[in-house]
């Protein structure tokens, strides 16, 4: 390539804006963050998974009775067709969940009219279709993997009580339901984050809502991702108990491993849904047993993370790291927490593809050439 100047290269495109968005603002470092300009702690305590779905769907909370409307609307949308079951209860015995959840996401499409309808009105109808049913899914992979009978959704319910009904067959004590809806509102949305992006660049090629948001599902399932909250409990369990911490730690940044859970791409300072998260995680860690062991561990493994990392590299606690043990608490089993998370983050992923296709435009970056020029082809016999 003599002769040819190298253009900048953006490697992981670190930095780039790609469009305008009105949905989140993350300010990574003063370690902030709003959805639709509610700062993620307002929507925490006060909040819930319905009204911020809603919220990001339609950018403005809504009035008493539209919430009473989609909240109808949402919950009316929960059942799943017979044939995503029997997808599921097969796939489930020998498939990782978040493949399941891929393949019942994309086959939902099959069951919906206007899955090639590309309005405005047709891509909100789905995107309510998409969350409710979501959580429908990763509650049914739940209980179907266990070789137990598929429990049929309850419109009563709220949506993260009704997940845990469906996954369990009881009605959750409304401490656990409460835990899993503030999950689901801290992890609903994060500006252009990988799986975001993914799910824009197929819905950009005017694609359906449906293989949009399965792009944001398996892009999600990464251990740089969403996949992460799974590792980092592991992580947790093998240290074991709370005194082993600083060796393993020490161990793992002797020999360059990543400790999953930490280090952000935008925040260099405490995510701050880690610092909501990591307030229950100190009451947990005044209970009993497995929880209590591993909140502490957990608490310990934070400290000394920032102590070796913190402010000499900018890496702090991220989402996934303190959700393990709350997870487990709340009766997770941890193949369910990618997707739990690819559930919560339904309304953020059909937020973006709702806005970006308002001026849509075809995504597709350049790669520098730095392979060879002008070879002759070679038979097969000659070479
Ligand atoms: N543990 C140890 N060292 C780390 C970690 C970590 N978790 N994260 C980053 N570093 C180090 C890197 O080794 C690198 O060190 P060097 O400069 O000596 O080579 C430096 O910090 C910068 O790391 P990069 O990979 O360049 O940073 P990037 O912005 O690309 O990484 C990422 C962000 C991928 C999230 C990274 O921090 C990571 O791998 N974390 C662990 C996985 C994880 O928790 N992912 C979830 C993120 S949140 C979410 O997606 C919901």
């Amino acid at each position: 390539m003599a002769g040819k100047t190298m253009p900048e290269l953006h490697l992981g495109l670190e930095g780039i804006y790609f469009a305008e968005s009105s949905i989140c603002k993350v300010d990574g470092t003063k370690g902030r963050l709003y959805y639709r300009g509610y700062s993620i702690g307002e929507l925490a305590g006060y909040s819930d998974f319905e009204e911020v779905s809603y919220l990001l769907l339609h950018g403005e909370l809504p009035t008493r009775s539209q919430l009473i409307a989609f909240r109808r609307r949402m919950r009316a949308e929960r059942t799943l067709p017979n044939k995503i079951i029997g997808i599921i209860e097969e796939e489930s015995v020998r498939s990782h969940p978040m493949h399941v959840l891929l393949t019942a996401v994309a086959a939902l499409a099959a069951y919906d009219k206007e899955a090639d309808v590309a309005s405005p009105r047709a891509n909100m109808e789905k995107s309510i279709r998409l969350i409710s049913k979501a959580g429908s899914i990763v509650a049914a992979i739940g209980r179907l993997r266990s070789g137990k009978q598929y429990v049929r959704p309850d419109a009563r319910l709220g949506h993260a009580e009704n997940m845990l009904y469906m996954m369990n067959g009881t009605r959750p004590s409304s401490n656990a339901a409460r835990l899993l809806d503030l999950m689901m509102v801290l992890h609903a949305e994060h500006s252009s984050n990988a799986s975001t992006f993914s799910t824009i660049v197929t819905g950009a090629t005017l694609s359906d809502l449906y293989s949009a948001v399965a792009s944001g599902i398996a892009t999600l399932k990464g251990p740089l991702h969403g996949g992460a909250d799974e590792r980092a409990l592991q992580m947790l369990r093998d240290i074991k108990r709370p005194e082993n911490t600083e060796r393993y730690i020490d161990e793992a940044l002797q020999n360059k491993r990543r400790v999953m859970g930490f280090g952000h791409r935008v925040y260099k300072t405490y995510d701050p849904r880690a610092r909501i998260i990591r307030k229950i995680l100190l009451d947990l860690s005044l209970e009993s047993g497995e929880v209590k062991n591993l909140a502490q561990i957990a608490l310990r493994a934070e400290k000394l993370m920032i102590e070796r990392l913190g402010r000499s590299k900018g890496i702090w606690p991220n989402v996934d790291f303190f959700t393990g043990p709350v997870y487990v608490h709340i009766g997770i089993i941890p193949a369910l927490f990618t997707p739990m998370f690819a559930a919560s983050r339904m309304p953020g992923w059909c937020a973006h593809m709702l806005e970006y296709w308002e001026h849509s435009r075809l995504i597709r970056p350049l790669e520098y050439y730095t392979g060879q020029a002008g070879r002759r082809y070679v038979p097969l016999g000659r070479r």
